[in-house]
């Protein structure tokens, strides 16, 4: 099964709060990405309401068709409270603190067991499927089975960053983790700087990848090929194992 594409517009919201209009037009951004293929429509309301608002979740989730993912920090209330009313397909769960500029780290799943364990249930009981971001840690993956969450999500950075000097050597940790993730059953996605350069070869190594989540790269890319020629670039990429 090809992997998802789904498609973080939180940088299209920061464009538009800029200058506090209504260009670009997240909304129609966001029908316009699936129109083109996308799989599927991230965002991740941050509490400073810097790019996506709460207000743009509730708008996007009447018109949305595919699968609607929402990522965020599950110790916020307002961000429980968006995610229990909207009820999107997923709900990804972030350790990411307040004003960080994107997220860093992932979660220490054996740390933060009871507190994840209870949060995720309350998610599971509202028919939304729970996601949580950890590193390529089997140790974090093992600890991510024990809260009960459905998927993790693979916190690319490090793998990105060490691509264009060893890619071999980038991927070993994440072939390891996804590995230990599907004999324990663990739905796998991943995402953090990935890009048209590295997302082929990630995506070629790690079986079972459900879904990606592509934000800065893909935007940016789009200033040069335009949105349409872009979502179709990446998924080119997905397809291409
Ligand atoms: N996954 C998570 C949990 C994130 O926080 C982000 C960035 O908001 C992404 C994926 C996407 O990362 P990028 O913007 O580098 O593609």
């Amino acid at each position: 099964m090809a992997t998802k594409l789904s498609v973080n517009i939180n940088k299209i919201a920061t464009l538009r709060n800029a200058r506090g209009g209504n260009v670009p037009d997240l909304l129609k951004f966001a029908k316009d990405c699936e129109r083109y293929g996308a799989q599927g429509i991230t965002v991740h309301p941050r509490p400073d309401e810097r790019h996506v608002r709460y207000q743009d979740v509730m708008d996007l989730k009447p018109l949305l068709t595919t699968e609607f993912n929402i990522e965020g920090n599950p110790k916020e209330q307002k961000f429980v409270d968006l995610v229990m009313k909207i009820k999107p397909a997923q709900v990804t769960l972030v350790p990411d603190a307040l004003g960080q500029i994107t997220s860093n780290h992932g979660w220490d799943t054996v740390t933060h067991l009871d507190y994840l364990k209870d949060i995720i249930s309350r998610f599971k009981d509202a028919g939304i499927r729970t996601s949580i971001f950890v590193d390529a840690d089997v140790k974090m993956i093992e600890g991510a089975k024990e809260t009960g969450t459905d998927r993790i999500e693979l916190y690319t950075e490090s793998y990105a960053k060490e691509y264009s000097e060893n890619k071999d050597k980038a991927i070993q940790p994440f072939i390891i983790a996804a590995n230990r993730a599907n004999e324990l059953n663990l739905g796998i996605n991943a995402g953090h700087d990935l890009s048209l350069e590295n997302l082929n070869y990630f995506a070629k190594h790690i079986n079972g990848l459900l879904e990606v989540s592509i934000g800065h790269a893909l935007i940016s890319d789009a200033i040069y090929f335009g949105i349409e020629n872009t979502i179709q670039l990446y998924l080119r990429q997905l397809k291409m194992n």
